[in-house]
């Protein structure tokens, strides 16, 4: 379906972007998650403008309307008071204006004196075949938090500092003493780079430089979606990286997303770290909110660049993952615990534990809206793995895999086998602890991992048929010793 939309105001843009998304819903189409924010039809990707405003949580996201595939981004609008049930808005911004033909990129929200504002980047190709881009930044307001102007003062930043690469883009603004700051992604000499500027009124921005980048290591050729915000009593960087090369168990996706822990001083980021935020196949293009209750919410896109998505075939592509609460850990490292409001989505809880697996013990047969809360005690084990299957087939033919490896002392989440889908396997180290415990997310063609209140997380999508239900628990190697496991059915916050 064609785009294009000539002479058409934005907020007729808007309109018929809205129209069609919401002619094409259906909740019933394979592999749509039940209990996850996405688009209601048709392509999304990052999380954008993630707000706590007036009392409510505004999610937006990079979204193409008009089909299942990547496109003129548009930005997708989703509001909740709980973070848990979300409604759809009408689509909050359509490309189309000369600062922002091709597309409206990623971006943030803040709350300008109770005016909703959403700041974005304007893509624009110059040349297709040469792969010319120009990319700049604009902001949009809104009076009602559902309808949305953009600025007369647009591109409130035209364009990147002197001798910068040309990607510029994903302007994540927040305020502190009265200021606003920005960064966004860039690059300079094939080496990733964020940005710093600082504003009084959002329309007009000073550069003040360079806030972080890679030095020469294997850190990436562009930095995209940066955040940055004080946690504890550090500071923290979120990017996510182009061109990081893969390293053993490591940066094996597409593209990646870090943390950097570290201090800021004088404008400048000194950090000490560069790790992966989320070890699973689909993460990517994290964005986070304060909230009221001071909590650094996060919520990644759950998919990936490249990356077959059979969803497509049924008319959509793209989900958020469940929203995280990051903390700062002992250790400085970072954890994503999943938020305390997700267990509203219970409907039915079975304890089945205590247990003592020797082989394998069925806990599920049914069921694919489904939380696993579980507990290993391996001080008083003696298998040499152990680990849970699920959204197995009755024949035995799909199933995915989470197994603990404890010679190796590592965790694998292995979707070689889990349907259609691109497969492959997830490693990560873990430390050793007297006991492990996990909650699993299972929403049909996603799978969240938490492992110790989320010192390891591992995300990814799966595209098993809707029968494959199955759930064991089996050891390797001797028993394995749980202390409490429990099965929760989830409802859907979608009607169909
Ligand atoms: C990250 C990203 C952003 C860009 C957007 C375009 O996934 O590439 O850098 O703004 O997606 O949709």
């Amino acid at each position: 379906m064609n785009q294009v939309h000539g002479n058409k105001s934005h907020r007729e843009r808007v309109t018929q972007a809205t129209k069609t998304v919401q002619a094409n819903q259906n909740e019933r189409a394979a592999y749509r998650l039940r209990y996850h924010l996405m688009a209601p039809s048709g392509w999304m990707n990052d999380p954008n403008g993630l707000i706590y405003f007036n009392g409510q949580y505004h999610a937006f996201y990079q979204h193409y309307p008009y089909g299942e595939t990547w496109g003129p981004m548009h930005w997708g609008h989703g509001i909740s008071d709980d973070l848990i049930h979300w409604h759809h808005l009408p689509v909050a911004l359509a490309p189309g204006e000369a600062y922002d033909r091709d597309g409206c990129f990623s971006g943030s929200a803040v709350d300008d004196q109770g005016t909703l504002t959403l700041i974005y980047t304007g893509h624009n190709v110059i040349d297709p075949e040469k792969d010319v881009i120009v990319q700049n930044q604009n902001i949009a307001r809104s009076r009602d938090g559902i309808h949305f102007y953009k600025a007369n003062a647009n591109p409130v930043i035209h364009q990147q500092p002197a001798g910068m690469g040309q990607d510029f883009r994903d302007p994540k603004v927040w305020r502190e003493n009265g200021v606003w700051f920005m960064v966004v992604g860039a690059t300079k000499h094939d080496q990733g780079q964020v940005l710093l500027y600082e504003s009084a009124n959002l329309e007009e921005w000073t550069y003040r430089g360079v806030l972080a980048q890679n030095d020469g290591g294997n850190e990436g050729y562009m930095w995209e979606c940066p955040d940055f915000f004080k946690l504890g009593d550090k500071y923290v960087l979120l990017a996510s990286p182009q061109g990081v090369e893969p390293e053993g168990d490591r940066y094996l996706n597409h593209h990646q997303t870090v943390y950097m822990v570290g201090d800021y001083v004088n404008g400048q980021f000194i950090r000490s770290s560069f790790t992966e935020l989320d070890y699973g196949h689909d993460f990517y293009a994290v964005q986070t909110l304060l909230d009221g209750k001071g909590r650094r919410i996060a919520i990644g896109w759950m998919d990936m660049w490249e990356s077959p998505k059979p969803s497509q075939k049924h008319g959509w592509a793209g989900a958020m993952t469940l929203p995280r609460e990051l903390v700062l850990t002992e250790e400085g490292k970072i954890a994503m615990k999943p938020i305390e409001e997700l267990t509203l989505l219970r409907q039915q809880s079975t304890p089945i534990g205590p247990l003592h697996v020797k082989h394998v013990h069925p806990i599920l047969s049914s069921g694919n809206l489904v939380e696993l809360e579980a507990q290993f005690a391996l001080v008083d084990s003696d298998a040499s793995a152990f680990g849970i299957r699920f959204c197995c087939a009755a024949d035995g033919s799909e199933e995915t895999v989470l197994r603990f490896d404890l010679l190796k002392h590592t965790v694998t989440l292995d979707r070689s086998r889990s349907g259609e889908g691109p497969g492959g396997a997830r490693t990560v180290s873990i430390k050793s602890a007297a006991t492990i415990d996990v909650r699993l997310f299972i929403d049909r063609s996603s799978v969240e991992v938490f492992i110790n209140d989320g010192e390891t997380v591992i995300t990814s999508r799966i595209y098993p048929q809707e029968t494959s239900t199955g759930m064991t628990v089996f050891a390797e190697g001797g028993s394995i010793v749980m202390p409490t496991c429990t099965v929760h059915k989830l409802k859907s916050i979608w009607s169909e």
